[in-house]
């Protein structure tokens, strides 16, 4: 295992391991993801062990060009073709229903795909050289705190993976909006990179959200109540409450931005966004939760952010790692 700047030649080498079934992994706009030819069922199957994924939770597949929607999917319909018009490439998934090319292990025997194109030039021109859809989950341990550098990918999965393309931090920094094409009403599955208020301008109305299960079986396994989570416990602060942390235990707080006078009592402070902005915390999120992490601590109290554009997706992220 090797990690290597994106470079003419390095992504030459990446490109020729996919098309060999190894496991290759790389920046897109959003995290790190974990790539595997999605045509090849062993090293779909690789890719599973290798995150401890349990084989009901379905991938995501990864294309170089809208066209390639037509060899992964069918019934591409007016609707998904104006939010990949106005969304691709980018942080949007759509599930779709999907075609027989498709191996049953990567939507985890469903009938339908979820598909999307990233936005990072160096995913692009991975997906474009190996000449396929690439099969891509978080480039993390299931259930972990998702990657955005290449450093927290060599620390979560290291040894097990051939190569690890190292695109520097991702600008995004939340995963890629989840939308279920699938049936007559839109349905968010997963906020993310998109704003919802995007999705609604685009598609005319705001897509339905969907009731939060606890299926065994979820329909994205990224609604589970508990995921994207640290190991040390983490928990939601009420929104605009300065707390001081419990006594006798190592705090840490993560706030959204800089506060007026800094609490005291916790023993680190991690503020994701010094300009109060939603993009700049989203892109620090996991950085931040990464490092807090490290920190030897009994527990983190994070703060809400603004509920509000990416502010959903960094909230849903932020109360799923609270959950236990
Ligand atoms: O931003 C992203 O989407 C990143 C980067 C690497 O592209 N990928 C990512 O993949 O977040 P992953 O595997 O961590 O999350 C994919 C989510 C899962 O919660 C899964 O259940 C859902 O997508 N999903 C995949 N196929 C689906 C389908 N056919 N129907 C419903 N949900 C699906
Ligand atoms: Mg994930």
């Amino acid at each position: 295992m090797a990690v290597v700047p994106a470079t003419t030649e390095t992504l030459a080498r990446a490109a020729a391991l996919l098309r060999e079934g190894q496991l290759v992994a790389f920046p897109t706009e959003t995290v790190y993801g974990l790539g595997a030819d999605a045509g090849n069922v062993q090293a779909v199957a690789r890719l599973f062990a290798v995150k401890r994924r349990p084989a009901f939770d379905p991938l995501i597949v990864h294309l170089a060009a809208p066209a390639w929607v037509e060899t992964v999917c069918q019934d591409v319909d007016v609707r998904a073709r104006r939010l990949m018009a106005a969304f691709w490439p980018g942080p949007l998934t759509l599930v779709l229903p999907k075609r027989d090319t498709v191996p049953d292990l990567v939507t985890a025997g469903l009938p339908t795909v979820a598909v999307r194109m990233p936005a990072h030039p160096v995913a692009l021109a991975l997906i474009s050289q190996a000449g396929r859809p690439i099969a891509a989950p978080s480039a993390n341990p299931f259930g972990y705190l998702s990657p955005t550098t290449a450093e927290h990918v060599y620390a979560q999965l290291g040894e097990e993976v051939a190569l690890i393309l190292d695109g520097g931090p991702c600008p995004v920094g939340v995963e890629s909006t989840i939308l279920d094409l699938s049936g007559p009403e839109p349905e968010l599955l997963r906020a993310g990179g998109v704003p919802v208020e995007e999705l609604a301008r685009v598609l005319g109305a705001p897509p339905r959200l969907p009731q939060e299960s606890s299926d065994a079986r979820p329909r994205a396994p990224g609604r589970l109540p508990h995921h994207y989570a640290p190991r040390t416990p983490l928990r939601l602060l009420p929104a605009g409450a300065s707390l001081p942390p419990p006594a006798g235990k190592r705090v840490g707080l993560l706030a959204f931005r800089p506060p007026a006078s800094l609490p005291r009592g916790y023993a680190c402070l991690e503020v994701l966004s010094p300009r109060g902005d939603l993009q700049e915390a989203a892109a620090n999120l996991f950085a931040a939760l990464h490092r807090l992490d490290r920190a030897g601590l009994d527990l983190i109290l994070a703060e809400p952010v603004p509920a509000e554009g990416l502010g959903r997706a960094i909230n849903e992220r932020l109360r799923k790692a609270a959950a236990s």
